[in-house]
């Protein structure tokens, strides 16, 4: 997949007339993410094309932030606050349920590509600990039963997708 002609002239309009060359590379590499999935080996020579920089300078950056995939990623992506408010909450974590529940560890994917797990640090809405974010809307306060309840109605939306043993 490559990225769309009108969104890449748009984007190499953005980077001429910028001031902040890391700002606009943050830009082009959220773009690119969303064309692609990920921010995959090919996005990352296409971004550092585009830029003018190379794909190392590309790839540091991306490590910055968390909401830049250089693996696939499901279809939703849910980041955990692990921070230390978020876990002054219950005994058990919203990752250990979440990690029992979905059957898989942090950073893993389910096999119907379904989710993702991720930790993250506080996304600043300590008020409503615990919190994770599922495609960067947040949700809190969690307990097991609005974790299900969660789950579910994404499952809903799934059909094709297998239940969550
Ligand atoms: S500590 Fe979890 S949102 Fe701030």
């Amino acid at each position: 997949m490559m990225l769309p002609e009108d969104k890449k002239e748009e984007l190499q309009k953005q980077i001429l007339e910028g001031e902040a060359p890391r700002e606009q590379a943050i830009n082009v590499m959220f773009a690119l993410q969303k064309c692609y999935g990920y921010l995959s080996d090919e996005a990352v020579a296409e971004a550092a094309h585009m830029l003018g920089m190379t794909t190392l300078e590309i790839e540091e950056l991306a490590t910055f932030y968390d909401f830049l995939y250089r693996e696939p990623v499901g279809t939703y992506v849910i980041h955990v606050c692990d921070s230390s408010i978020c876990w002054m909450y219950g005994e058990e974590t919203v990752m250990d349920y979440l990690v029992k529940k979905l059957a898989i560890t942090p950073g893993e994917t389910t096999a119907d590509g379904l989710f993702t797990i991720l930790p993250v640090c506080c996304v600043g809405y300590c008020d409503h600990a615990p919190v994770m974010l599922i495609n960067g809307k947040p949700y809190g306060p969690l307990t097991p039963e609005y974790i299900d309840r969660i789950l579910e109605d994404i499952r809903v939306r799934h059909p094709e997708c297998e239940e969550v043993k």
